[in-house]
């Protein structure tokens, strides 16, 4: 007998330690939905079954991780756990200063509040919101740059999260001046979790020399984008993804980063860079927000586990499970008609809400109607990505989203096939009754990024 090669992509790991899910009632979930006003982000958690609001620190840590815990040294300055985690963060980004920060947001806060203020404006191939919001916070304006087919859901260009390298030249030929710096995020989380090409990144960085400005990524789902870039672009198929990373810093001046999605740690972030002066500055807010440049932020167990997390984010037969799994949510729905946003992203599953539910205006916010639904239906938490997120400007005044989307983000490592395919059940179900999904308005909302806190009302 010759031994084929078996299909299946099974989870490259056997379950060690486990949590009880929940299930509640439908009459349990509307009362779970009337008491957080709508909005998912003030559920219990206990109250959701499956829980896709996020993959950011919700991932499982391995065994090696948790061993890796116990090595944690909490000395205030020099511990050991910091040169771990340092190093093993340059083993990919061999950027020279590496700045530990509680999580991504805090990098950005600290990025942005050296280099923003008012007039400057940072482009990015797609902001994510706390990134915008940071931005934004600082009188900056956050200017959002993705090719053109990344505005079409349905479209299957490979790499949809690339940036538009015309119009970031024709941005920097006016204002070259009022730009510090250009962001990058990989995966291009708001853009629906797609990946920017090598060949985009090397036509990005020919740009910034032309202007002589800095390069950041927003780095956060690198091994996932490298991912891609393996499976995808010419000439990268076979490659190590370690190389493939490796390449990609290598076009840039420093990154930001939230740990808890590739990384694989429940909390935990930094801030790189290879400029000096600029680290200087950047410790300074450090140590007035965060905490000591050797831990920022961070318990000398997250940096160990963090340095471990790294190590198992770039394994190959980690990631193969891991987009391919996203890819099964995706292409199930797709298959039944579904509209979702093509090709699956590296994290998650975009359901195009506009097109689901198309009798709602995008200022009736479908992509929120549409993530109630799932969760009153099946317990099942998404996450709105749309008018509701980023339709509010700085100036007061609302517009609807480019899309409205309804995120399905996959934690690391969590969930089983049989828990997708309870998904894709409740998702299926839903979609039949699009049509009868009342729209939304909001009662209350905070000045920044309103859908976290925000209190909706359906429209009858
Ligand atoms: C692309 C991107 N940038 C930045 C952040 C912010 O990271 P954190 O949640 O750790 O503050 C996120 C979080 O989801 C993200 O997806």
């Amino acid at each position: 007998m010759t031994t084929p090669a078996f299909e299946t992509i099974i989870e490259p790991f056997r379950i060690h330690s486990v949590e009880p899910l929940r299930p509640t009632t439908p009459e349990q979930r509307r009362a779970a939905l009337a008491e957080a006003g709508f909005n998912l982000f003030q559920l219990d958690s206990a109250d959701v079954l499956i829980d896709l609001l996020t993959d950011s620190g919700t991932g499982a840590m391995s065994r090696d991780q948790w061993a890796a815990i116990q090595h944690g040294d909490e000395s205030y300055a020099g511990s050991p756990s910091y040169y771990l985690f340092r190093d093993a963060v340059r083993e990919l980004f061999p950027f020279d200063h590496v700045i530990p920060t509680h999580q991504g947001r805090a990098a950005e806060k600290i990025i942005f509040s050296v280099l923003g203020g008012p007039g400057k404006v940072v482009p990015n191939n797609t902001h994510f919101d706390t990134t915008r919001a940071n931005v934004e916070y600082t009188g900056a304006e956050a200017v959002d740059l993705p090719i053109s087919e990344a505005r079409d859901p349905r479209g299957d260009h490979p790499f949809k999260g690339n940036m538009d390298v015309a119009a970031l030249d024709a941005l920097l030929a006016e204002r070259a001046a009022d730009v510090p710096v250009v962001f990058v995020t990989i995966t291009n989380n708001s853009g629906g979790g797609q990946p920017v090409s090598l060949a985009n990144l090397r036509e990005i960085r020919a740009v910034c020399d032309a202007y002589g400005k800095p390069l950041f990524l927003d780095a956060c789902r690198f091994a996932e984008n490298a991912w891609f870039i393996r499976e995808r672009e010419p000439g990268q198929a076979g490659r190590d993804v370690v190389d493939i990373v490796r390449d990609i810093a290598a076009l840039a001046d420093g990154m930001t980063m939230s740990a808890k999605k590739d990384p694989m740690g429940n909390i935990g972030g930094w801030l790189a860079m290879n400029d000096a002066e600029l680290a200087r500055q950047c410790r300074a807010v450090l140590i007035l927000t965060e905490g000591f440049p050797t831990y920022g932020g961070l318990a000398g167990r997250d940096l160990e586990a963090l340095a471990q997390g790294l190590r198992e984010a770039v394994d190959h037969h980690y990631l193969r499970y891991r987009i391919r799994s996203t890819g099964y949510l995706g292409e199930a729905l797709v298959r039944a008609g579904v509209p979702v946003l093509t090709p699956s992203g590296g994290h998650a599953v975009y359901l195009d809400a506009r097109a689901l539910l198309s009798h709602l205006s995008p200022l009736e916010y479908p992509g929120q109607s549409l993530a109630v639904a799932l969760y009153e239906a099946g317990g099942v938490r998404s996450c709105e990505i749309g008018t509701v997120m980023f339709g509010r400007r700085p100036d007061g005044s609302e517009h609807p989203a480019a899309l409205d989307l309804v995120r399905l983000a996959i934690p690391r490592r969590t969930y089983t096939q049989s828990h997708i395919d309870y998904v894709i059940e409740v998702c299926l179900h839903v979609a039949k009754h699009a049509s009868e999904l009342p729209g939304y308005r909001i009662v209350d909302e905070p000045p920044q990024l309103r859908h976290f806190t925000a209190r909706f009302e359906p429209l009858r």
